[in-house]
Parts: structure tokens; sequence; C-alpha cells
């Protein structure tokens, strides 16, 4: 595995790639959600590039960015232990050379409700390091996840309405044994904090569970979620339909219900793709 630092480098190497790429875009802390991606993108292309830049234009000023954790030399040796061909860590004023360029903006709709809400810009800054990665690498394919599943519809949506030639890859969420879904702020929880989060894919599953059973009506889902959710702190539950618009009764093959909770200073984040 070659380790790319430099943009130069990178369009010098990618200039010499005439075969197909899998590109995971992330922000280092990889666990196995990452894995999991990184491993669908080694199946299905022919050269594997992973990038970690932990992208400052999508953190809200109070938010954690300069705590977000870092861990390079574990990360390294991941991406090397899943056979990725190149790692590509920028430093932050190579990837941004100054305080006025070009931005990208959401659409106003989708990413200024649920995630949007409470981190209003926070999907123009995702959108427009994506962007700027999207144009480096070049991509086949890139592979998300569907835990941010409004992350994942708006990249969706810039590829579609910019007519980028880049296959997006929607991958499956991936839990601990005991259901909590995998994410790098997980690190941040207390013992006590990360039983109370097992409320959350509790709820997601007990709602799985009804839905099965033929209850489609949001109002009585709800209900029974926050039944299980009853101690937490939760900032949204929200079901919807794939357009992000909230909906009276979930249709199969179109719904996604959404959960956000907080614990202390971290917000968890998880949802089922109904
Ligand atoms: O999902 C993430 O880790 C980030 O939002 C992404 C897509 C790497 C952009 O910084």
């Amino acid at each position: 595995m070659k380790i790319i630092k430099t943009i130069e480098e990178l369009q010098q190497i990618r200039k010499e790639i005439s075969s197909s790429i899998g590109f995971v875009p992330t922000m280092g802390a990889l666990h196995d959600g990452h894995i999991s991606l990184i491993k669908q993108a080694r199946a299905n292309n022919d050269i594997v590039i992973v990038s970690i830049f932990v992208n400052p234009t999508q953190f809200l000023a109070h938010e954690d960015l300069d705590k977000y954790p870092r861990r390079d030399i574990a990360d390294q040796k991941i991406c090397q232990l899943c056979k990725v061909d190149y790692l590509f860590m920028p430093e932050i004023n190579s990837m941004y050379q100054g305080d006025d360029e070009v931005l990208i903006k959401a659409p106003k709709i989708a990413s200024y409700i649920l995630e949007g809400l409470t981190r209003p810009g926070h999907f123009d800054g995702v959108l427009q390091v994506v962007l700027k990665l999207f144009n480096l690498v070049l991509p086949t394919n890139a592979y998300f996840g569907k835990k941010d599943a409004q992350q994942l519809a708006l990249i969706s949506q810039m590829v579609k309405d910019l007519f980028l030639p880049i296959n997006i890859v929607e991958c499956e969420i991936v839990r601990e044994a005991d259901g909590l879904a995998l994410s790098s702020r997980n690190v941040y929880l207390s013992e006590d904090q990360r039983q109370e989060a097992l409320k959350i894919s509790r709820s997601l599953k007990k709602a799985g569970k009804k839905i099965g059973a033929g209850e489609f009506k949001v109002k009585k889902l709800k209900k029974k979620m926050l039944e299980v959710m009853d101690t937490l702190d939760v900032e949204y539950l929200a079901i919807v339909d794939r357009n992000f618009n909230e909906v009276e009764e979930v249709q199969i093959g179109n719904t996604i219900i959404l959960i956000v909770a907080r614990f202390g200073n971290t917000r968890l984040l998880d949802n089922l793709w109904v």
C-alpha cells in the first residue's frame, strides 16, 4: 500500500490508472463499518483508494472538530490489512487553498431538515469535500454507508445533478453484536451511556417487528419506539420516504426510520431502511 500525502502525487498516480477504481472516503478512526466498505470496494474493483481527511468545513463552530478521534497509525495498518492500494491523507491547506473559494450548496429542502436542521451548512461542507475528492480520485465506484442516510442521498443527488460519471454504492449498516451501530463517535461513550445507547437499535428492531406484523401507521410506530427510548434524549425520530418527506404510513421499499439521540456531547445516529 502506498500512502499519498500530496494532491500532485495523487494526480500523477491517477493518470497512470486505466482500470476500475473503488473509492472509500473517510475521516479516519476506521472501524468495522469502514472495513466493510473497503472490502466491498476490494471485491469489485481493480484498484482501491481510501482517503482519510477530517474535513473542517462540515463541522459547525461549536462541534467536535478538534476532538474528532485521529488514529493515523492504526488506520494505516487497517488499510494495509484490507489490501488498499493507495491511502490518500492530504493536509488541510492543500485541500482548501484559500478562504474565498467556489462553494457547493446542498439542495435547500433536503439539506435543512433532520441532520441539517441542527447542523445548518453541514451538508454544504460534506458535498464540497466529496466533490473535491471525486475530482482528484475520479473513481468508478464510491462507497458510502446507509447509516448516514441523508449524506448518502445528498451525495447521490450531487452525482446526478452535476452529471458526475461515478457509481454510488450504498452499503449496509454494520453493528456490534449487541446491536449498537458502529460509529467513530462511540469511543466517547461511558459504559453507562453505551448501555443506554442500545435502546436506539432496540427501538428500530421493535419498529421492524411491528411493521413485519402489519403495523404501518407512523404515529403508532413512533409511540412504541419512544417507549423503548423513554430515558433517552432523543433529538429526532423521523419516518420519511426515500426523498426525506415525512410520511404518515410506512411503505415497504420506500421508507427510512431515522433516530438521533444525545449522550452528553455525543450525538448518535441510527436508522432502518424498510
Ligand atoms: O461520512 C464521512 O466520514 C464524511 O462525511 C465524508 C463522506 C468522508 C466527507 O468528509
